[in-house]
């Protein structure tokens, strides 16, 4: 028999209560999954609040690499994920194109003593690993400025992956050269060198979406993800992650308008009558939209029963790599 939303819940609860787990969720989830989540946050602080977490069992819903992270920090917790997503940006890069890359560079006369790789937090523990093994560190989207300037502090070319956006976006606010591998500029005339990734999602934004507000309603703001193309990025009043996008919103005061370029469960949960949607076509993040109420449920009952489905298991060696690369981000 299907249970019904409210059952579901009651059920989750019910497992909550009887079983060592704690429920993380990420703010792009659907709000019925949201509501459940013991940790709730932005990538960051999911892998910060989840690392300090006691309980025997992680049920993460978010997307794959993010439940990846958690087992990478804390090889000892048992890490499952209600659905398996995987973060369409995150697939765009493999240890192999890593390698490939790093050997783009050596091509163009930068040895890898010169290069210091930085690997956006959504990609894979492969990828992790290789940064770590090479001197790297993982940063996210809230603390991507402070740790390149920390790394350019060595005085190395900067190989930054997968987000060309992100990458491209700080190195615009630091006033530093940016070029994306592969775009046909000589890759020594750059502090940063981006790798051609991008979040499908976050491309949706135009200039003309931000023109349509402005023109709509004069002195509204614009506020977006640094995951937007950095076209989208320089013609918006704020840029910021998820976390500092919801404090930057929720302190403004109540009769600003406020068009917003990041993920559609994100905005809509923070509408108001002066939060709109930076977009005509829906911002939603399929694969953060996969997990649902009845799997979450599923997981549970299947670590009750003995037999957890979806678990994360990352190998001895690539773990060790990977974590040195996030640990060196949590330092900072
Ligand atoms: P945050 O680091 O802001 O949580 O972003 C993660 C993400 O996947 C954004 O698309
Ligand atoms: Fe990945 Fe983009 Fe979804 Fe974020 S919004 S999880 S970057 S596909």
């Amino acid at each position: 028999m299907q249970l019904t939303t409210e059952q579901l819940k009651d059920q989750i609860n019910e497992y909550k209560k009887k079983l060592s787990v704690t429920v993380v969720a990420h703010f792009y989830q659907r709000d019925e999954v949201f509501e459940m989540g013991d940790i709730t946050g932005d990538s960051l602080e999911l892998a910060m609040k989840t690392k300090a977490d006691t309980a025997d069992y992680v049920v993460f819903c978010g997307v794959g690499f993010m439940g990846q992270s958690v087992k990478v920090l804390s090889p000892h917790k048992r890490v499952v994920m209600p659905k398996l997503a995987c973060c369409a940006m995150a697939t765009m890069i493999d240890g192999t194109q890593f390698d490939a890359s790093v050997k783009a560079l050596n091509e163009a006369g930068i040895p890898n003593e010169n290069i210091l790789p930085i690997t956006y937090i959504n990609s894979n523990a492969e990828v992790k690993a290789k940064v770590g093994q090479m001197g790297g560190m993982v940063c996210t989207s809230s603390n991507a400025k402070k740790i390149i300037t920390t790394a350019l502090e060595e005085g190395k070319k900067i190989l930054f992956v997968p987000d060309r956006c992100l990458g491209q976006n700080i190195a615009n606010q630091m006033g530093l050269k940016s070029c994306v591998l592969g775009d046909g500029t000589n890759v020594a005339d750059a502090d940063i060198i981006c790798f051609n990734g991008f979040c499908s999602v976050h491309q949706l934004f135009t200039v003309d979406d931000i023109n349509f507000y402005r023109k709509k309603f004069p002195g509204i703001l614009i506020a977006v993800h640094p995951e937007c193309d950095p076209a989208i990025c320089s013609a918006s009043d704020f840029v910021g992650s998820t976390s500092q996008l919801i404090k930057y919103i929720t302190e403004l005061p109540e009769d600003q308008k406020v068009a917003v370029g990041t993920e559609f469960n994100l905005v809509n949960r923070l509408r108001s009558k002066n939060t709109y949607v930076l977009s005509s076509t829906k911002p939603e993040c399929p694969t953060m939209n996969e997990t649902t109420l009845q799997d979450v449920y599923d997981v549970l009952k299947s670590i009750d029963e003995g037999e957890p489905l979806n678990e994360i298991k990352v190998d001895a060696e690539t773990q060790k790599w990977a974590n040195i690369a996030l640990e060196r981000m949590l330092a900072l």
